[in-house]
């Protein structure tokens, strides 16, 4: 029988859509995140509760379930959560990458990692997977150092997805992205301002879960961009948002980053090139406008 694959914060919003895609295509998988289940169509057989953050715990599974991949998508993803909380902040994006990396490399599992484009400046997006990282804010460093604990791991076979920006729709999310704001504001009739000084390549969940089951199944090592292919600006997400849902756009305001004040640094232009992506794993994401049809889709459901 071939060995499931697991999912580590299978409650997040990318570990729901590898949750979904492996049930649609019937690959064996083992969703783990902290506390309950909070996946309705989620099997109780398919779960298994796992704090990263507890060593033993981490070990444990693995003396117990023979897997073929880790896909490591939990972590302390809110970035200005991370400049609050460092010790927290490295606990879990760190400390938590090198219990899972280390038990990978003794038993020779392949590890697919998710890193960022905030471990970049911002100065020169978008960026190849050769670029120099230079992390703004803790959440970026961390992100930075978790990479660095892969690549000095010994005897880890392991791939690193970097991505950008990530919307979509899950169950009982714990936090939300910028479509979703855009679109329930503008549904409430409430004004709000968006940054005109910011580019991203923003990326569909469902896309990049497939980008990291491709990584998982050709078991292909290295570094990898997956994010969306279209470079725009928080206001234009914003505006596309308001004429894809028909929305008034005369309530978005465009704004600059000067008129923010964020605990953590955001760098202004990140994005990321995806040839490597496409033609060695056959990465294919879709047009932004074509995320808005599969979510208005799914909010329909
Ligand atoms: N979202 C983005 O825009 C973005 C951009 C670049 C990179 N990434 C990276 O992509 C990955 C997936 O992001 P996402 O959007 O799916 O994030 P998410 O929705 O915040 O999901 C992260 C999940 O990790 C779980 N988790 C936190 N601490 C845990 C622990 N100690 N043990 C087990 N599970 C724990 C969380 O549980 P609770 O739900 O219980 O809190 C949450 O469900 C992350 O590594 C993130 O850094 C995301």
């Amino acid at each position: 029988m071939t060995k499931p694959i697991l999912i580590t914060g299978s409650n997040g919003l990318l570990g729901q859509k590898l949750v979904t895609l492996f049930q649609e295509n019937k690959i064996p998988f083992l969703a783990t995140s902290r506390g309950e289940n909070r996946l309705s169509n989620l099997p109780n057989e398919n779960f298994i509760s796992l704090d990263i953050q507890n060593a033993k715990e981490v070990e444990d599974i693995f003396e117990k379930i023979d897997v073929s991949a880790v896909i490591h998508t939990a972590a302390m993803t809110q970035v200005d959560d991370c400049e609050n909380q460092k010790n927290l902040c490295i606990d879990l994006n760190v400390n938590a990458t090198l219990y899972l990396s280390e038990i990978c490399a003794k038993k020779d599992v392949f590890f697919v990692h998710l890193s960022t484009d905030f471990i970049f400046d911002g100065k020169e997006g978008p960026y190849t997977e050769e670029a120099q990282p230079n992390p703004l804010s803790f959440y970026g460093a961390s992100k930075y150092f978790s990479e660095k604990v892969l690549q000095h791991t010994p005897n880890l076979r392991y791939a690193i997805a970097r991505t950008v920006l990530v919307y979509g729709i899950a169950e009982s999310m714990s936090r939300s992205n910028i479509i979703l704001w855009v679109r329930k504001s503008l549904m409430e009739g409430k004004n709000i301002q968006v940054v005109n000084d910011q580019w991203r390549t923003p990326t569909l969940a469902e896309d990049l879960a497939m980008g990291c089951y491709l990584l998982a199944k050709h078991q292909k090592t290295g570094v990898f961009n997956i994010s969306g292919i279209e470079l725009l600006t928080p206001y234009d997400m914003a505006v596309a948002t308001a004429d894809f849902f028909g929305l008034d756009k005369s309530l978005i305001e465009e704004t600059d980053g000067s008129k923010f004040q964020q605990t953590a640094q955001r760098p202004p232009r990140t994005g990321f090139i995806l040839d490597k992506a496409m033609n060695e794993i056959g990465y294919k994401p879709h047009a932004f406008v074509e995320g808005l049809e599969i979510l208005k889709t799914q909010l329909k459901n």
